[in-house]
């Protein structure tokens, strides 16, 4: 049976008195309630002002989620109905759009039991530009969830540039691979430190578009570190399997660039992403090791786990080689920016302006960043007797500090941000627009950070 829902803009009151309700049932977030009539089901958005984009992206994924649970195939929404509740017409549509998709994402891959399909949802009266747009920024958010929620056995560093290159084929995207041997060459050696206890071989990858070379070149760096065990320096929590999510730097930045090839957006940018898994084996780098790195400086090892700092060395080193104008890297880089900021946000490092620039396009996208600062003071602490400095801090507090202030070293010297998304990476129970499982944190941000930057 086709089941057909409609949703209109009502209080719960007028469509009860109007029409036979046989069942009625409130939702618990109160933004809306689904209503079983004699011939048809009937949703009912609540009759209050929504407050923000994000308000809109929640409602349509708690709605989505729940009508793809009951198995409804097609819904209907007026572009009007939006409007009432928005100031800004065509916003509202997108945003509705974006939240409906990601809201009834699932990744049951490995379950028997397979997910419904997303209800397919009609937007009458709204311009279908609009509708894509939507939908093309879901599905660069759902590529990164996909590869965070991957299985650490599925997604290696072996595997993992074969699936960007098969993700990307048909588009501009040009996709250079290094290997280990060509890793070595370029003397990329915070990679292929962390990498020794693995069975894995570890990989490079260079993503660039460039759709305007007038625009200023923006370099992403993201963090691929395909499973963290800690290495060495062993984790050793309850249930560790959310660190095979420790790549979500790096799917942060290829959903980004899914989003600006897929929205044919006029940009400069690449894409770097070093990947590694971290694990002890009898080649492990050992705490006391130091790292020579390509740029002078030299690093000892103090713990194994601070090693998504390592990788990045070469990422940035490498995006002052290519003479980015602008770089950000994203990383899931620290406990102690959980303790900082929770989950509902990540915490932005560097170049002031651009901190509180990036901050305001996470108020509007829904990926929420709050600036802190890289306090001089502390950088002591990175201090080692052996080399250079430590890869950790000697102090016991403002740990997402000082991994910034390590990264500063490596940092071209002008107009570089660094995410510290580890706060943000999932989330343990469905809220809103998302599910239990990777948020695809950070792909909005930086596709609109990225298209936000002229010269
Ligand atoms: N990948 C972790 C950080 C992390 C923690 C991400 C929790 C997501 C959730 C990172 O490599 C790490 O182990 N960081 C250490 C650094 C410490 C050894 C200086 C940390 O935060 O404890
Ligand atoms: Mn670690
Ligand atoms: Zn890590």
């Amino acid at each position: 049976m086709q089941i057909h829902t409609e949703i209109l803009l009502a209080t719960a009151g007028q469509v009860t008195k109007n029409q036979l309700v046989k069942q009625f049932v409130e939702n618990q977030t109160g933004g809306y309630c689904s209503l079983v009539l004699e011939d048809k089901q009937v949703v009912v958005l609540k009759d209050k002002k929504w407050k923000s984009l994000e308000d809109i992206r929640s409602i349509a994924g708690e709605v989505s989620r729940n009508l793809a649970a009951q198995k409804v195939q097609t819904a209907t929404i007026q572009a009007d109905v939006l409007a009432e509740k928005w100031s800004d017409a065509d916003e509202a549509v997108t945003a509705f759009v974006e939240g409906w998709h990601l809201g009834a994402y699932n990744f049951d891959r490995y379950q028997s039991k397979k997910a419904n399909p997303v209800t397919k949802l009609t937007v009458s009266g709204a311009d279908s530009a609009l509708v894509k747009i939507g939908e093309v920024r879901a599905a660069a958010m759902a590529f990164s969830r996909d590869l965070m929620n991957e299985l650490s056995d599925v997604l290696n560093p072996e595997t993992y540039p074969e699936v960007l290159k098969e993700h990307f084929k048909g588009t501009k995207v040009k996709i250079d691979v290094l290997g280990k041997k060509e890793i070595e060459e370029r003397q990329m050696n915070g990679v292929l430190t962390v990498c020794r206890g693995s069975k894995y071989e570890p990989s490079f990858v260079e993503m660039t578009l460039q759709t305007d070379a007038s625009k200023p070149l923006v370099a992403l760096v993201g963090k691929g570190v395909t499973y963290d065990s800690g290495g060495i320096s062993l984790k050793g929590g309850r249930d560790d399997s959310d660190m095979r999510m420790d790549m979500g730097g790096s799917a942060a930045v290829s959903g980004a660039l899914s989003l600006l090839a897929h929205s044919d957006a006029k940009v400069n940018v690449v894409v770097l992403i070093p990947m590694v898994e971290n694990t002890p084996g009898p080649d492990a780098v050992m705490p006391g090791e130091v790292i020579q790195f390509k740029n002078g400086i030299s690093v000892q090892v103090g713990n194994t786990d601070a090693e998504g700092r390592l990788i990045l060395a070469d990422g940035l080193i490498r995006a002052e080689e290519l003479g980015a104008d602008y770089t950000v890297d994203i990383a899931t880089l620290t406990g102690a920016v959980v303790a900082a900021l929770g989950t509902e946000m990540g915490g932005v490092f560097g170049d002031e302006e651009l901190a509180y620039k990036m901050k305001k396009i996470g108020d509007q996208n829904g990926d929420f960043i709050w600036p802190l600062p890289l306090v001089d003071a502390y950088e002591e602490s990175l201090d080692s007797a052996y080399a250079d400095c430590n890869n950790i801090s000697s102090l016991s507090v403002a740990g997402s500090i000082t991994a910034g202030l390590f990264l500063r070293k490596f940092a071209p010297k002008t107009n570089w941000l660094h995410v510290d998304m580890a706060g943000v990476m999932d989330k343990q129970k469905p809220k809103g627009y998302y599910t239990k499982s990777a948020t695809g944190y950070g792909a909005r941000l930086l596709a609109d950070y990225t298209t936000s930057l002229t010269k």
